[in-house]
């Protein structure tokens, strides 16, 4: 099993996703404000792994605080909280997870917790509990995509929503594909390129052939090519964020796959857990869209492909609306068309 990130006494060890696949390189991360720069510098990327490290990187630094009362321990957390919330905008699974230990907080004051190092646990458990849970999720969301993939199939992927997105284990696109080879079918992957962070080239491919589920690599200007050649069956990417009417933020290309895919009548599905849908939102409009460092744009690692002061846009997300896709794969099922109801029902049980 590929661990993407995980707690430990010391601290929180994470795999330098910048660096793969040519080197596996392990970081422990031993405070909050180190986690928050690993997410913001993409040392941990994908919409649950985010969410994941904020929590886990919270209850470090909560754990560490030199305070004798809980009132000063709560202020102590409600900064690290802040803190992280200021990482990246767009996946709404990291907003999610720092409300989860805000609400671990609430309840440990509600249960009369008045020894600082009683709050301290609980919030370490909570952090593990979320660890936890997003693995069963994508085991569940697994199986729910799972059937929804004919054997045989060649399934088209765009960024990386596998184990590496997660807190490890399945993914959630991944978790599909995943999910359907373990019931036995026959599957292989294309995986998109995903300029300019190179998700798909690097990460996708990486955990695919650890693996041993066919992958093919191409650049982003080939889909077209690949779904107009017949070779494309089912399109399955994630999701950082989906509104309350199915409308899906994912990674920037997102959009122009599922239009492509509409085209050539391939059905162009999203798989998240129900912790990456946010009801507050009516529709993609109101989804934030990060804006990331030019340089993602102008230079691969070092080299610098673009001319000197050239102006570069990279945004980091694209919404694709919710016509275009044929259904959302969810670890509690899969929502079809009217998503305002479905979703709704899916979050609230
Ligand atoms: O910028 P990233 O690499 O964090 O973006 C990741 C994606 O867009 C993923 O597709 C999404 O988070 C789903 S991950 C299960």
């Amino acid at each position: 099993m590929i661990k993407t990130v995980e707690w430990t006494e010391e601290g929180v060890r994470m795999i330098d996703q910048r660096l793969l696949p040519t080197e596996e390189k392990y970081l422990l991360l031993r405070s909050c404000d180190e986690v928050a720069e690993a997410i913001k510098l993409m040392v941990v990327r994908g919409a649950p792994a985010i969410g994941v490290s904020a929590a886990m990187g919270i209850a470090l630094s909560t754990k560490q605080a030199a305070v004798s009362s809980v009132a000063d321990l709560e202020e102590d957390f409600d900064y690290f909280c802040d803190m992280m919330s200021r990482t990246r905008p767009t996946a709404v699974n990291l907003f999610w997870a720092i409300e989860r230990m805000r609400d671990a907080f609430r309840r440990a004051k509600a249960d009369g917790a008045t020894q600082v190092d009683e709050v301290k646990r609980q919030l370490v458990e909570e952090a593990k509990e979320i660890f936890r849970a997003d693995i069963e999720s994508n085991r569940a969301l697994g199986r729910f995509g799972g059937e929804l993939i004919p054997d045989g199939a060649t399934v088209l992927t765009h960024c990386n929503a596998g184990a590496l997105a997660t807190a490890g284990d399945y993914g959630t696109a991944l978790g599909v594909i995943r999910g359907a080879r373990d019931a036995g079918k026959r599957v292989a992957v294309i995986a998109d390129e995903t300029r300019p962070f190179l998700q798909g080239a690097r990460l996708t491919a990486w955990e695919l052939q650890k693996d041993e589920i066919p992958v093919t690599v191409i650049t982003d200007n080939m889909a077209g090519h690949v779904m107009k050649q017949g070779t494309v069956d089912v399109v399955v990417v994630g999701a950082d964020r989906i509104a309350a009417n199915g409308d899906a933020a994912n990674k920037i290309g997102t959009y122009m796959v599922a239009v492509l895919a509409r085209e050539h009548q391939i059905p162009f599905y999203v798989a998240a857990p129900v912790s990456t849908v946010d009801l507050k939102i009516p529709s993609g409009e109101g989804i934030p869209i990060e804006e990331r460092d030019a340089r993602e744009v102008t230079h691969i690692r070092e080299q610098r492909l673009s001319p000197e002061g050239v102006a570069v846009h990279n945004p980091a997300f694209d919404v694709t609306p919710n016509e275009f896709i044929a259904a959302i794969i969810t670890d509690r099922g899969v929502a079809r068309a009217p998503y305002t109801e479905s979703l709704r029902r899916m979050v609230e049980g």
